[in-house]
């Protein structure tokens, strides 16, 4: 009988948003080190095919990578023996950002004790592993955001609402008096190697402001279409559909503290000159 390889599964992290944001480049970042360089005009008698993911496209299907984050390293690093004893690894998961290809991932932040199932790590073994998932990074375009024509603003942030809610639900789903175990969201502005993009500040509170606007109108269709009854509260339940705290004006982030989800936005890029990756490494690092 062919013994059963001992596996533990890993921690993961789950990369999320809208196409196009950038989460397939982020995850072959730090899959290939800071040397990673796909802009990188390829000599013509040498053709690509040792890169196979350096040229991105939008996502059909989810993909996994094991990761190595080493207390002692400020940078992320690729060679996950190199990184040593103290390094804590984790699976970083790549997700679809298709609007007819988020269900999968939206599916799984609900669940009282979130588990995914990394697809491609399975694909080597008959068995599935249920990995536990740690944190949440939210990919957005920074620069996209800043183009009022684009739709970007609307977009993002409808994602992100439908995010937000999921880990808000999961809050309540609670079984007895046991919390679930909160699941931190790092918004990730990323792009800032372009001039026009957005800096972090603004995407933070151009993101508040477009969910509060999504808040209202949600709230105003779900009263219309369930004739407003009950004691103010929107869709029948206290507050069901409603993101953050109840009755506030205006969204913040910060509302999500009350059903312990914290979330950060912090600037960033892939390609280019600018902040780099690094903070978000190391936010990630904190939380695996
Ligand atoms: P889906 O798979 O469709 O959900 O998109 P995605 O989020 O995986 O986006 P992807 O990683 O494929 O990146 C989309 C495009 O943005 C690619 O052309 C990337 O090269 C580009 N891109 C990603 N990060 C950056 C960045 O930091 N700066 C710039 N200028 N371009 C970036
Ligand atoms: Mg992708």
């Amino acid at each position: 009988f062919s013994a059963t390889t001992p596996y533990t599964t890993l921690p993961s992290v789950l990369l999320i948003g809208p196409s196009g944001a950038g989460k397939t480049a982020l995850l072959t970042l730090f899959e290939r080190g800071p040397l990673y360089t796909p802009d990188q005009p390829t000599s013509a008698d040498k053709p690509s095919v040792s890169t196979p993911v350096a040229r991105t496209h939008t996502s059909q299907v989810p993909s996994t990578v094991e990761l190595a984050v080493s207390p002692d390293s400020t940078t992320f690093r690729t060679d996950l023996d190199a990184a040593g004893a103290t390094a804590k690894k984790f699976l970083l998961v790549d997700t679809p950002g298709h609007p007819k290809l988020r269900g999968h991932a939206l599916s799984q932040l609900s669940a009282s004790s979130p588990t995914i199932t990394p697809s491609t790590i399975s694909a080597t073994s008959s068995e599935t592993h249920k990995s536990k998932l740690k944190a949440l990074v939210f990919v957005t375009d920074a620069a996209a955001l800043a183009d009022p024509d684009s739709g970007a603003l609307a977009a993002t942030a409808e994602y992100l609402y439908e995010v937000l809610l999921a880990l808000q639900r999961r809050f309540h789903s609670r079984s007895g008096s046991r919390a679930p175990a909160s699941v931190p969201v790092l918004v990730a502005a990323n792009k800032l190697d372009l001039f026009t993009a957005l800096p972090a500040a603004l995407v933070k509170s151009h993101l508040e402001g477009e969910l509060t606007r999504i808040r209202k109108a949600r709230s105003k269709g779900l009263l219309s279409t369930e004739e407003g009854e009950g004691e103010g509260a929107v869709g029948g339940e206290e507050g069901e559909g409603w993101l953050g705290a109840y009755g506030t004006e205006r969204f913040s982030f910060k509302e999500m503290m009350e059903f312990d989800v914290e979330v950060e936005v912090v600037g960033g890029n892939v390609l280019g000159e600018g902040p780099g990756a690094d903070k978000w490494w190391n936010w990630i690092g904190e939380r695996v």
